[in-house]
């Protein structure tokens, strides 16, 4: 066989801003805003990163337009024109399908074109197809479900890669684990594919939804997997927040964290060279360069060449006590709605929790300058809990900007619900507090 190159791009959210007027004029405007900035600025320079490889194939991992359009004439429009930007890289376009856009909207206004590279008609949000003896398998992770249609025709082709000892990539929207953004994938469709990833090999497995980007080693029965998890988004001009300093990683003893970026920053794409004996799969990074390298000659006998060094926290000198210009506490969370959250920080108010309903980036609280000179080493941080709903909250952090213009943070917290219906997902590092109760966190910072 001949090598050849693939590239893989995460959720792409293309905005195009005539579609949103209802969204516009209710004012719920953050992710269009920041979307559009980004597709206007950065993704020019994305796609001319990706032309460069010039690659056999593009996949991109769902979400691939913002969605929730005015009507469903304008959500077709706004896919088709994400699908056309895309089409620019002068390669077949492969995604799958996202949350964000409607299954048979996807399928009506992306299909067709995909039928056309393949040369045959694809009939559902799923699809395949070989090259060079290579599966690649789209899925559409909000329908796979053990001994289902899809199920049942996954297992038949990883039943045909096994049997002529043949590479399998896959390519999907939810995350198979979880990394950094607890309870935010589907539980039925990670035991459905984590079923079968325990039986078939697969050479890696590309996801986004999480918009926090990672790549990671597990190891489940002995069988070990890559995953892939991509966001084609972010300001590539300031410098990135390594998931480990927002977010508790949540990765498994005997898996492997090779690095990761918070949502907002790194927008890249992974590369997989394919030759016959050896895949090469590197993640590259707009401004940074290539970050993260894996090989293997067998799928699940990882060889890692290059990782990101985990982020070191910067530690508070005596003197800079003193120059504390700034504070904000961080803060994600399920079923929080803001104003039943009070909050103090080593007994003073500083204002009430932000509201969050998918454990979302960007919620902090500006600490008003008088109790930011109240903050020391050790820090108790007191958040009054509803006694209604139930909520969970966690990536809890203080960070301090210094008059020098230096970032620290302190380590990140652990997870505190006040019900039960996050049990399921098992995310380690989770405290149960009766609701009404306030959940207390102490946020030290080295020194
Ligand atoms: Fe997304």
């Amino acid at each position: 066989m001949s090598a050849f190159t693939f590239a893989v791009i995460g959720d792409y959210h293309w905005v195009n801003r005539s579609c949103h007027n209802h969204a516009i004029a209710r004012g719920v405007t953050e992710d269009l805003d920041k979307y559009e900035w980004m597709h206007r600025h950065v993704t020019p320079a994305l796609i001319k990163a990706v032309c460069r490889h010039r690659p056999r194939f593009l996949f991109q991992l769902g979400d691939l337009a913002e969605g929730s359009c005015d009507s469903v004439g304008k959500e077709k429009l706004e896919l088709a024109e994400a699908w056309k930007n895309l089409a620019k890289t002068g390669a077949p376009v492969f995604t799958v399908h996202g949350n964000h856009n409607p299954s048979a909207l996807y399928c009506q206004t992306v299909r067709s074109a995909m039928s056309r590279s393949l040369h045959c008609p694809i009939n559902t949000a799923h699809f395949h197809f070989q090259y060079e003896r290579v599966h690649f398998i789209g899925l559409d992770t909000s329908d796979l479900r053990i001994n289902n249609p899809q199920y049942k025709w996954l297992q038949s082709l990883l039943e045909q890669a096994a049997q002529w000892n043949e590479r399998v990539f896959l390519f999907g929207h939810f995350p198979l684990f979880l990394v950094g953004r607890p309870c935010f994938s589907d539980l039925a469709f990670m035991r459905a594919l984590g079923a079968l990833t325990a039986k078939y090999l697969v050479d890696a497995y590309f996801c986004g939804h999480t918009h926090n980007q990672s790549v990671t080693l597990h190891t489940r029965d002995g069988r070990s997997i890559l995953q892939a998890k991509g966001f084609a988004l972010g300001y590539s001009d300031k410098p990135p927040l390594a998931l480990e300093v927002a977010r508790r990683v949540l990765i498994g003893p005997r898996d492997r964290y090779l690095g990761g970026f918070l949502e907002d920053y790194a927008p890249g794409y992974f590369l997989v060279k394919v030759w016959k004996n050896r895949v090469v799969l590197s993640w590259r990074v707009l401004n940074m360069g290539e970050v993260v390298r894996v090989e293997w000659r067998r799928a699940g006998h990882y060889q890692v060449r290059q990782v990101l060094p985990l982020a070191r926290m910067a530690a508070m000198r005596s003197q800079d006590w003193k120059q504390i210009k700034s504070a904000r506490l961080h803060m994600a969370s399920f079923g929080l709605k803001q104003e039943d959250c009070p909050v103090a920080l080593n007994g003073a108010p500083i204002g009430l929790a932000k509201s969050g309903l998918s454990f979302a980036p960007r919620r902090c609280i500006a600490i008003p300058a008088d109790q930011a000179r109240l903050i020391r080493t050790v820090n108790t941080v007191a958040i009054a809990t509803p006694k209604r709903a139930g909520i969970f909250i966690g990536g809890v952090r203080l960070e301090l900007t210094l008059q020098d213009g230096r970032t620290v943070s302190s380590p990140v917290s652990d997870f505190y619900a006040t019900a039960r219906r996050w049990d399921a997902w098992r995310t380690p590092h989770v405290h149960h507090v009766r609701r009404g109760r306030n959940i207390v966190i102490k946020l030290s910072f080295t020194g």
